[in-house]
């Protein structure tokens, strides 16, 4: 048991977790780690050796020889990223080798951390908890832009049907789904900008924690 607080973000693609977070980390002087790479760089080193994100032998082969600088890859993003990393994150066996990690990143010095299963599965005692959201065609558009930001081309409708599919499959799986904790914050910032999304998730954490 940690003295050091523990801050779970889950929630879908592109709605805005990892600001969220980055920022929340920085006002609270606790670590930041991004889970979303973990399963991003496992699905990277599948396709590196030419195997198949959805078969399990290679995929739990692949999280098992993970190191922390391939998180550091600069691979780790666009459409083939984003569906290797939803395939291999169904595999149970993924999840079981990538579970160490997540929990040592945080026991020293506390954490927020961002993904699908945080507040679920990973932490379910973490102090504060929350499910950010938005609408589907607000978090294409997010997307959309980062996409475009990185002059990287694509369909907006493309992106979302995408995006639609990933968030189903995050949902229907059976090992560790995408699903708000109970005891979790839900936060839509379908109509929110970033600073309004940051005082809201703060304003929350406050009554969970002590902070100055
Ligand atoms: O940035 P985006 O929200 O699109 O994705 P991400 O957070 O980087 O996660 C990529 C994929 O990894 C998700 O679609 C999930 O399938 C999986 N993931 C997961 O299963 N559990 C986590 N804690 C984080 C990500």
């Amino acid at each position: 048991m940690t003295t050091k607080p523990i801050i779970a973000i889950d929630g879908p693609a592109a709605a805005g977790k990892g600001t969220l977070a980055r920022r929340l980390a920085s006002r609270l002087g606790l670590p930041y780690l991004d889970t979303g790479l973990l399963y991003r760089a496992v699905g990277r080193r599948v396709l590196d050796a030419g195997g198949d994100p959805s078969n399990a032998d290679h995929a739990e082969a692949a999280a098992r020889s993970l190191v922390p600088a391939d998180l550091d890859r600069t691979d780790l993003r666009g459409p083939q990223a984003d569906a290797a990393a939803t395939a291999v994150a169904a595999i149970p066996g993924v999840r079981a080798a990538l579970l160490d990690f997540q929990r040592d990143f945080a026991v020293r010095d506390g954490a927020v951390l961002d993904g699908r299963d945080i507040g679920t599965v990973i932490f379910p005692d973490a102090q504060a908890k929350l499910f950010v959201t938005a609408s589907l065609a607000e978090r294409a558009r997010r997307r959309w832009l980062e996409l475009r930001g990185k002059g990287l081309e694509a369909e907006i409708k493309t992106v979302e049907e995408d995006m639609r599919q990933r968030d189903a499959k995050d949902a229907a799986r059976a090992a560790a789904p995408l699903k708000a904790a109970l005891d979790a914050f839900l936060l839509d910032t379908s109509a929110m900008d970033a600073d309004a999304a940051f005082l809201a998730a703060l304003a929350f954490i406050r009554t969970r924690i002590n902070m100055d």
